[in-house]
């Protein structure tokens, strides 16, 4: 059974990458995925896998970063029984199970040295050995590998096997981010707020107001697609059945009652801004002035805390001037008397 959903977007950045896949696909050789978190790394590998020759055989994936060095070894290799203490049977790896077909190697740059040498044997001369095993089996696997760490640098740093990044670096694909993929975010959007309303039981889908759009476009998505998905279910979720979507939080933990950060790495992380107000069609009009100032008040007073109260540290943490931070804590009147 094919599980091959239609890629959404339009936009050139993500129909180049999808000519790129689609002319690395039917080749059997190996293939890096790289891309910041949410851009869809696992989709485009199962897409590589069914636009390939062997999309009828076996398609297995494996997390690298999810079991300890051992597991992993043990979860690729398998290992013949005796091994080791509690393995009672032979048992086979995911390499003998992927043979003829596609192994899935995300988050790749966390196997270890040791199982990344393994690696490299098995895609150099499909052949490996079960752990606690001296027979030599071959195998005939294709190898995608998928990261966001930079592995070059990794390299270079001896962190990652050249021998292997040159193996796997035989085609590389970068996925592009959501914010580089101009247009896309309102198809998008469009797709995940159908699905969700659908499955809400609601008859139609009015798509969302302007301003919540304007919102959501304007946005910059650290999260990708993943994020970008989350928003709109929620927003689809919390909003009328049947009318059009008139408010998004973009940060699902805002909330006036979020307790209060209280250092330097909790201050690093997003500004408890609150939803954004962007429901007009409520009753209630939206005071833009007192909602910016009720914002900068807060963010001002969280980075002020976060920083000690030294002006200065807050001013670069917050990348203002050192006479801009001053004059907006005067603007708000939130300099001690001994600091005017
Ligand atoms: N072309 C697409 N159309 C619709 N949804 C997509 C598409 N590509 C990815 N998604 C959705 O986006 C989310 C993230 O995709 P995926 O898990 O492939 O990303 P990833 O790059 O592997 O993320 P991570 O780095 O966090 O592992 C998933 O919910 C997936 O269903
Ligand atoms: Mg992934």
């Amino acid at each position: 059974m094919i599980e091959l959903a239609a890629p959404i977007g339009r936009s050139q950045p993500f129909l180049d990458y999808l000519d790129h896949l689609s002319r690395i696909a039917p080749l059997q050789r190996p293939v890096l995925i790289i891309g910041e978190r949410g851009t869809g790394k696992e989709s485009a590998a199962s897409r590589l896998h069914f636009l390939s020759g062997v999309w009828d055989g076996p398609h297995v994936k494996l997390n690298c970063a999810a079991l300890p060095d051992s597991l992993l070894e043990d979860e690729l290799f398998g290992h013949e029984a005796g091994a080791f203490t509690g393995a009672q049977r032979r048992r086979i790896g995911r390499f003998e199970l992927a043979n003829n077909g596609t192994l899935f190697l995300d988050e790749i740059a966390n196997a270890p040295m040791a199982v990344q040498e393994k690696i490299l044997r098995v895609i150099e001369y499909g052949e490996l050995e079960r752990v606690g095993g001296s027979e030599t089996i071959k195998v005939n696997v294709r190898v995608i590998g998928a990261t966001n760490a930079d592995l070059p640098r990794m390299a270079q740093e001896g962190k990652f096997r050249e021998d292997l990044l040159d193996r796997l670096a035989f085609d590389v694909v970068t996925l592009p981010p959501l914010r580089h993929r101009q247009g896309d975010i309102p198809v998008l959007a469009d797709h995940f707020g159908r699905a969700m309303a659908h499955e809400l039981g609601w008859t139609k889908f009015d798509g969302f107001t302007a301003p919540c759009m304007a919102a959501l476009e304007a946005h910059d998505w650290p999260g990708n697609i993943r994020e970008l998905k989350n928003v709109v279910e929620r927003a689809v979720a919390h909003g009328v059945a049947n009318k059009p979507v008139a408010r998004i939080a973009l940060d699902p933990f805002a909330s006036p009652y979020r307790p209060a950060m209280r250092n330097n790495a909790a201050a690093e992380s997003r500004p408890n801004a609150g939803p954004v107000p962007t429901d007009t069609t409520a009753h209630q009009p939206i005071d833009f002035a007192a909602t910016v100032e009720g914002f900068e008040r807060r963010l001002l007073a969280e980075a002020m805390a976060a920083n000690r109260h030294n002006q200065r540290a807050t001013a670069l943490h917050l990348g203002l001037g050192y006479h801009q931070l001053r004059n907006l804590l005067r603007k708000y009147d939130m300099l001690k008397k001994d600091q005017e």
